[in-house]
């Protein structure tokens, strides 16, 4: 017991040293030991395999022979979660569930549990986090079902795999793995030595009872917190929570899936009743888009291999401050930057001494290509105060915009169209229409006679003027 049991490993380069130091004495990068447990057994043997091999030599079968029964999937009776699955969980995988505070990540993995525990399936809830009494709570707000899901609240890890292991369920939820603590390692939970140990042993507990495991892990705004980062090469399933806690849509992406394809999503709202899945999102966010206000356009995009419309808005407004403001809420701000870099170029369009403000409307997220065109589109139509929807039918657009100012087809154009056509926009803009510049498509988007933008008049109110000092 005199000996220690952990020792510190630098992430970067691997030193080991039995102390923690702030700068790693090997590589010299800052803030890179991080705790282990000393894997005594294999450290042994580890060394004698590297003096001369004394393993059993195995033989290799192709593919074709090794078995693969085909296992059920578990369905959650979620359907938007089941499609961001790949169908359901899989026996024996292991599930991160990621998302910022307050999102809604103990709220659907409990209706989860609910439902598969009426599906026939034995469950458990492991509550780090929450008392057996608050969590009740949030069940009775989710409706019957999510009353009968057994649950244990413990934080301490060998009680939590003891549990597992007795009890045997078909799926266990781990709320959350930061507040689990294994015992051995000093450092505190939610630390990254901690947090790897407790997912280490869970999976080991989940690959050889066939249990599928969820781990839910907390991320800020960064994704910064020594949590579910660390965790991502190890576990087989991503699942990302996002959205803003003062809206109510949420969505659910898989950002790594070992059973299924990624960059699926499922759009949800928090309702009182739980979260609610939100089977035809486009027609919600058609239905409240303001195609008669300068600066809004649909975009069609993709959200893995769905279609989905969102209104993209736009401000643009004068502005004394230098520089000037570039706030984006739902899209990338490096992808705002290259739309309005590109608009300046070659669009003839100066927004250098505006804010621009660009928001994906519902506190949806938009990560993709296809979308710089309906951001160009809302920004040059907020810049010049004019709508691009007419009185009953809303602007749509899709595609790449390219640092040349040329406009670049993206995947699934068939499914945008087909999909804008579903809910009745009938004047989409793509690089399918022939037009090969973002000048072209602004000239299209815009009546013929409002060439200006094209051609690049100065702005209502934003004329282009040398910069000063910063005012105050
Ligand atoms: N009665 C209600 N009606 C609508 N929404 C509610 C209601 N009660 C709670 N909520 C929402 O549920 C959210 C909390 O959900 P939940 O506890 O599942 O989140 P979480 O991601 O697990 O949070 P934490 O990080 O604290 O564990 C709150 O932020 C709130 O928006
Ligand atoms: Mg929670």
């Amino acid at each position: 017991m005199a000996r220690a049991t952990t020792h510190h490993v630098c992430s970067a380069c691997g030193h080991e040293s039995a102390k923690w130091h702030g700068r790693c004495p090997g590589c010299e990068e800052w803030g890179t030991l991080v705790e282990e447990a000393k894997p005594v057994a294999q450290a042994v043997s580890g060394r004698a395999g590297s003096a001369g091999s004394r393993g059993r030599a195995l033989t290799p079968t192709p593919l074709a022979q090794v078995e693969a029964p085909q296992v059920a999937r578990l369905r959650t009776g979620i359907g938007e979660l089941d499609r961001v699955l790949g169908g359901g969980l899989v026996p024996g995988s292991l599930v991160l569930l990621g998302g910022s505070p307050g999102i809604g990540k103990s709220t659907i993995v409990t209706s989860a549990l609910g439902n598969l525990v009426a599906g026939g399936h034995s469950a458990l809830y492991v509550s780090g986090e929450e008392s057996a009494a608050q969590v009740r709570l949030r069940a009775e707000r989710l409706g019957p079902a999510a009353l009968v899901v057994p649950i244990v609240a413990e934080t301490d890890l060998d009680v939590v795999l003891a549990t597992i292991e007795a009890e045997r369920p078909d799926v266990c939820v781990v709320d959350s793995v930061q507040v689990l603590h294994a015992a051995g390692l000093t450092g505190a939970p939610g630390s990254v030595g901690q947090v790897r140990e407790v997912a280490g042993r869970l999976m080991r507990v989940a690959k050889t009872q066939g249990v599928a495991i969820v781990l839910v892990g907390h991320v800020t705004k960064e994704g910064a917190l020594a949590g579910p980062r660390v965790l991502e090469h190890l576990v087989d399933c991503v699942l990302s929570f996002e959205g803003e806690r003062e809206r109510t849509y949420r969505t659910l992406r898989a950002l790594k899936n070992r059973f299924g394809s990624t960059n699926e999503a499922g759009v949800f709202e928090m309702r009182d009743e739980g979260l609610v899945e939100v089977e035809d999102a486009s027609a919600r966010f058609v239905a409240e888009a303001t195609p008669r206000a300068p600066g809004s356009v649909i975009l069609c995009s993709m959200e893995g291999s769905r279609p989905l419309l969102v209104e993209v808005q736009a401000l643009v407004a004068p502005t004394e401050l230098v520089p000037p403001r570039r706030m984006a809420n739902g899209i990338d701000r490096n992808r705002l930057a290259l739309v309005l870099a590109v608009l300046t170029r070659h669009a003839g369009i100066s927004i250098g001494s505006a804010d621009v403000f660009v928001s994906v409307a519902g506190g949806v997220r938009v990560d993709e290509p296809g979308a710089d065109l309906a951001i160009a589109l809302a920004i040059a139509s907020a810049a010049k105060g004019i709508p691009l929807g007419s009185q009953d039918s809303p602007l749509a657009a899709f595609g790449e915009i390219g640092l040349t100012g040329e406009l670049r087809h993206v995947a699934h154009p068939d499914r945008r169209l087909s999909e804008a056509s579903k809910f009745g926009l009938e004047r989409v803009l793509h690089p399918g229409l022939g037009l090969s510049t973002i000048g072209a498509a602004l000239e299209a988007g815009f009546d013929p006679g409002q060439r200006s933008v094209r051609n690049g008049a100065p702005l209502a109110g934003v004329e282009s003027r040398p910069h000063t000092a910063i005012p105050h």
